[in-house]
């Protein structure tokens, strides 16, 4: 086990071993590739991702269990997403097979940087993008995909405080037909100016509206939202231009088959969010956060006080608790690591 402070982690780049690199051509498949030393790399000024954004990626992470096993969450749903992700940036596609075999080997290879049980947990990117060069606009020949890890704690500083939204009136993240339900870099740069603006403000996110006619809230910076009213969830529906979360998929299934409740995907107001019981949002990195207010151009709503909602936290501790190993698995979610 490495030493490091397990107890203050934040969600940071820290440098571990090694990471993992492979290389395709347009027209092949990809070959395994292997692990090199963690380290910065070469590329092109003219490569076509730094220059028309064709990159994708994706975030998982692994977990060490109560019984001191490694385990990752759903990572076939990953690969599943990244093979979307590639196809609609014209990136070669990869298969299941490829991409779990390369995270399982930096996994394994930096499995001590794996924090300990119930200290957070090691964040996974595999990030695939175009290394070659294009002057005009076109998908370019060569591809690198790489993956690193890093050791996090909580996305949010000051851990898991109901979040200051704001909404985004002034901003999209994704169109209409777009690229909103890819993993693509692209989404998260048009979101950096946004959620600026909101810091800059003290709001802790943004919330997206569809961009057609912004009638409809989206998605919470990058994570997925869900509203409680009653005995009914609603999240908003896949539609194109909403991140298909793994989260989101989880959370969905353990409100309706563990709890019970009724969950819709569909359209969701604002006016919603205003006035429901409980508002939070899902994903690999914010696990299930509660929301605490929302600003509007209408002024402030409250939903929470400064505690989770009980839902909230029920959906938080079976989700993690799923994780962690703390609670059965009756879903098989959970996909062991040899180490
Ligand atoms: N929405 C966006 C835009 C995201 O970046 C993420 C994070 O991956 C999510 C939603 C949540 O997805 P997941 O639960 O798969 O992490
Ligand atoms: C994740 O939740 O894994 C994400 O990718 C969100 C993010 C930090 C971009």
């Amino acid at each position: 086990m490495q030493k490091i402070d397990w107890d203050n982690l934040g969600f940071d780049v820290r440098e571990t071993r090694s990471m993992y690199k492979a290389n395709c051509r347009i027209g092949e498949e990809w070959k395994l590739g292997g692990l090199i030393p963690y380290g910065t790399i070469e590329l092109s000024p003219a490569a076509g991702v730094l220059n028309y954004g064709q990159g994708c990626f994706e975030g998982t992470k692994a977990y060490r269990t109560i019984k001191n096993q490694v385990v990752l969450f759903r990572p076939e749903m990953n690969a599943k997403r990244m093979a979307m992700s590639t196809r609609r940036l014209c990136i070669p596609e990869m298969n299941k097979e490829f991409f779990l075999q390369a995270v399982e080997e930096t996994l394994i290879d930096n499995i001590d940087y794996v924090p300990p049980y119930g200290k957070g947990s090691l964040y996974i990117r595999p990030i695939v993008w175009g290394t070659s060069t294009a002057l005009g606009v076109k998908p370019v020949e060569e591809y690198t995909f790489m993956v690193f890890v890093s050791p996090v704690g909580p996305y949010f500083k000051g851990g898991v405080k109901p979040l200051r939204l704001t909404v985004s009136n002034d901003y999209h993240r994704a169109a209409p037909k777009g690229i909103g339900n890819a993993k693509a870099i692209g989404n998260y740069s048009a979101s950096l100016y946004p959620l600026t603006e909101a810091k800059n403000r003290d709001f802790d996110e943004v919330i997206f509206l569809n961009a057609k006619d912004e009638k409809f809230v989206e998605e919470v910076g990058s994570a997925n939202l869900f509203v409680l009213t009653g005995n009914t969830i609603k999240t908003p529906k896949l539609d194109g231009s909403i991140l298909p979360g793994i989260t989101r998929d989880s959370v969905i299934t353990l409100a309706k088959d563990t709890i019970g409740l009724e969950v819709l995907e569909t359209n969701v107001t604002l006016t919603e969010l205003y006035d429901a019981d409980e508002v939070f949002c899902t994903g690999t990195a914010v696990v299930v956060t509660p929301v605490g207010s929302i600003t509007g151009l209408d002024g402030k709503h409250k939903i929470a006080d400064g505690k989770m909602g009980q839902l909230t936290s029920k959906l938080r501790q079976l989700l993690t608790g799923i994780q962690r190993g703390d609670v059965s698995d009756e879903f098989g979610w959970l996909y062991p690591i040899k180490e």
